[in-house]
């Protein structure tokens, strides 16, 4: 199993001004927590509870259709093309970026073992998509366009342009490339997919975007492209059976969640950095900066109160951001709590050759690059407590398919006892909802009228300047 390492936030490491005294605060938490992971389980089938993330690594029925629909199509595509936003597309993102061959869209088909492409274009930015369908060969690529809600302006107007190259290039036969991921009855593209006759996957209800990448929405990329996710499901299942221990000593997630909360709200450590030593793990990082942000920065708790909480997540990369961010980390404000992902073993081995001995570099010629990066991490952690810079490392045995979805799930669980402790709702986001009302406002969407009144005047233009 992935393992934890929090020796670099005790006090007897860093100090007692910044450091805690574990053993004390588990003691001391230790019902809180019972109570919390007993409850997380109970309610967990309790409809509108938003916890049917934690059942995904037993759902075998949808594990056969997306199997089955992958056999289906493998070989048929050059490329997949996701569609889809946040919640929508980090998840497959970070799983594909870890688990495919580093430059996996730059090999060659047999190098790829028959599988496609894969590109994710998650953004509206005009210059991208232009450039991606410039180099696309579209009647050759299968787009999974992949909203819950069905109508997200960004992911719904990419689907748009898409379709319509789709259909002009291959009249009725277009359908065939697409395959639809949302909800199962409501929101503009179940509506359209009906209509139309596409291939659908369902987000399962009570599955938040940000807690969906188990369900079909990471499910299908990831299978297109030949990863193993019978090998996801086992990592979900066991690290599921590990944290239903209620011993806040014996479980990795309420560990990290309560050390996370004290961090910040005893010691004012409120900025959670997560740095993956692994290129292939950057993009962990994304897809838990908006679990963590998305989840815990709330305006209100759950007895109404205004709190305004919530711990700022960041995002780096061992060792590349040593040389950007190390120097603040160490110097800088005592508000950073460092989560490391370190990996015990690649899968290749890369030597420096014994050249340049007559100077300087003499010390590096014949070591390997993976002496070098772990070297690194050692340094970095070590000068961080001599800085007293509170920090944890998870370490991944390997990066594969199993390993991954462990930390994934133990993320997520890490994510809604944070929540808890916060108490405040991990599975809501008020906050995002009122720009997104603006822009539906701006682009003239029928029902936001007065939006775009109230806007026009905070903006302070005329009426004439906001477009209808
Ligand atoms: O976590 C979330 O809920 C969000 O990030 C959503 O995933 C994102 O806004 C996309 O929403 P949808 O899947 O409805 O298009």
């Amino acid at each position: 199993m992935i393992t934890v390492d929090y020796k670099n936030v005790l006090n007897t490491t860093i100090g007692d001004d910044f450091g805690l005294n574990l053993d004390l605060e588990f003691a001391s938490y230790a019902p809180k927590i019972d109570e919390i992971i007993k409850n997380l389980n109970f309610n967990k089938d309790k409809q509108g509870a938003y916890l049917q993330w934690m059942n995904l690594g037993y759902n075998e029925e949808t594990l056969w259709y997306v199997k089955e629909y992958a056999a289906m199509v493998e070989g048929r595509f050059d490329n997949v093309l996701v569609l889809g936003i946040g919640g929508s597309a980090l998840g497959a993102r970070a799983f594909c970026n870890a688990l495919l061959k580093p430059y996996w869209n730059m090999l060659s088909k047999e190098e790829r073992g028959g599988f496609p492409r894969i590109f994710f274009l998650d953004n509206i930015d005009p210059d991208e998509i232009k450039g991606l369908l410039d180099v696309l060969d579209l009647s050759k690529t299968l787009v999974n366009v992949i909203t819950k809600s069905g109508s997200t302006a960004e992911t719904m107007s990419q689907f748009m342009i898409i379709k319509d190259r789709l259909q002009s290039l291959l009249g009725d036969d277009y359908r065939k490339n697409i395959v639809a991921t949302t909800d199962k009855q409501t929101g503009i593209l179940r509506q359209i997919a009906n209509e139309e006759g596409y291939k659908t996957f369902v987000v399962p209800d009570d599955v938040g975007g940000r807690f969906s990448v188990f369900s079909p929405v990471g499910l299908v990329p990831m299978a297109l492209v030949g990863i193993d996710i019978d090998e996801v499901i086992n990592g979900i299942k066991v690290m599921d059976l590990s944290l239903k221990n209620t011993d806040i000593n014996k479980n990795i997630a309420a560990k990290n969640a309560l050390i996370h909360y004290l961090m910040d709200t005893k010691k004012g450590h409120y900025i959670s950095v997560m740095m993956p030593y692994s290129s292939r793990l950057k993009y962990v990082s994304d897809w838990f900066v908006q679990l963590w942000a998305e989840s815990l920065g709330k305006e209100i708790d759950n007895n109404g109160n205004i709190v305004n909480v919530g711990p700022t997540p960041i995002k780096a990369l061992g060792v590349t951001d040593q040389h950007s961010q190390i120097q603040l980390y160490n110097e800088g404000k005592h508000d950073k709590l460092i989560t490391f992902i370190r990996v015990d073993e690649f899968d290749n081995t890369v030597c420096i050759p014994s050249i340049f001995e007559y100077t300087g570099l003499n010390y590096l010629g014949g070591k390997t690059i993976n002496e070098l990066i772990n070297a690194e991490a050692d340094a970095t952690a070590v000068s961080l407590c001599d800085f007293k810079r509170p920090n944890i490392t998870i370490k991944l045995p390997k990066v594969n398919a199993y390993y991954m979805a462990e930390l994934f799930y133990m993320l997520e669980v890490q994510t809604a006892i944070a929540g808890e402790l916060y108490n405040i709702n991990p599975f809501n986001q008020p906050g995002v909802e009122q720009a997104k009302n603006y822009t539906y406002a701006l682009m003239g969407r029928s029902g936001y009228e007065e939006s775009k009144l109230e806007l026009q005047e905070k903006m302070g233009l005329k009426k004439e300047a906001i477009s209808d």
